[in-house]
């Protein structure tokens, strides 16, 4: 089994997310660490809570970042996720769960240490938690097994982002936080727009879910209305593209996704600020802000079919 932590800002999608992480028999979910992003960092950390009771889990939560390293908040995305992050649904406050005392980043270095080599962290949010994590103490580069980010958009012809045209939300959140993140020497795989906009759930697959899956299916259904209405309004899809269960897709069944290896670095200002770069030839080496990073794997391709039956299985 896989043991993770799940770095999250909770989210329509991170709901499908982390209900997929705790229905697989390969996964362990120990911990959702919230973060600001899709929400603010209270209304997250309560639907992360919330989702606990409900469906009586037994992963822990620790609150995260409020705000992002360097750059000013954008703010949550009520656009795409609704007020508090659950779109027409508002979780309850918790009766008895209760996050951990510890922050975050603190909690993640304390299970790191306590689980040296064994534990993969999965980031879906902005990278804040992780960087801090990074800057307290930066030796847990050693202590993970991986790190596995749905995050930033590649592509070979010109980028494709989402909130702007160049910048995926996540690293346009916290560029400085990604930055740091891709560029340590652990090993990371980013799963980007590229291949989570490969996967989607159509209105259809999310009705059949609502009616095979018990009240999992349900509730993925019912959180999912307000994410289906900004698609349709804003996009013209009837369904949605699969963000961040696609991390944990990849934690499971890493054979579904293409992988190509080299530096990556964030635009960190500017007018493609929050952008994702990697240097995955040879040519004109020799720019001093690449030398000497490590290679981090980005993912260019997923089989989507099977994505989406791993998916529907599993739920
Ligand atoms: C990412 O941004 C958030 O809105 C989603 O939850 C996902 O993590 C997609 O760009
Ligand atoms: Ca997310």
């Amino acid at each position: 089994t896989h043991k993770i932590i799940l770095d999250t800002d909770p989210g329509i999608d991170d709901a499908m997310a982390i209900l997929f992480a705790e229905a697989h028999q390969d996964i362990e979910l120990m911990a959702l660490t919230t973060v600001f992003g899709n929400a603010t960092i209270e209304n997250g950390t309560r639907n992360a809570l919330f989702l606990k009771e409900k469906f009586n889990c037994s992963y822990d939560v620790a609150q995260g970042a409020s705000q992002p390293l360097e750059r000013p908040p954008v703010g949550p995305t009520v656009i795409v996720h609704g007020e508090t992050g659950f779109g027409h649904l508002h979780a309850s406050e918790p009766q008895t769960a209760k996050a951990d005392p510890r922050p975050a980043h603190q909690y993640i270095i304390d299970q790191l240490k306590a689980h040296p080599g064994e534990i993969t962290l999965v980031a879906v949010g902005p990278l804040t938690n992780l960087a801090l994590a990074l800057q307290a103490d930066p030796a847990i580069t050693k202590l993970v097994k991986q790190v596995v980010i749905m995050g930033g958009a590649f592509g070979e012809h010109g980028h494709k982002g989402n909130v702007t045209p160049f910048a995926e939300a996540n690293i346009h959140d916290d560029p400085h936080a990604a930055d740091l993140v891709f560029t340590a020497d652990w090993p990371v795989v980013i799963v980007g727009l590229d291949v989570t906009e490969e996967s989607f759930f159509s209105s259809e697959y999310l009705d059949q879910l609502r009616d095979d899956a018990g009240e999992v299916g349900q509730f993925i259904h019912d959180v999912s209305r307000y994410y289906l209405e900004f698609y349709s309004e804003k996009i013209g899809l009837s369904g949605c593209h699969v963000h961040d269960p696609s991390a944990i897709a990849y934690v499971i069944n890493p054979e579904l996704f293409s992988l190509r290896l080299g530096p990556v670095r964030v635009v960190l200002d500017g007018c493609a600020e929050g952008m994702t770069l990697q240097k995955f030839t040879d040519r004109r080496h020799g720019y001093d802000e690449w030398e000497g990073k490590p290679k981090q794997s980005v993912a260019v391709d997923v089989d989507d079919a099977s994505l989406l039956k791993l998916y529907r299985d599993t739920i």
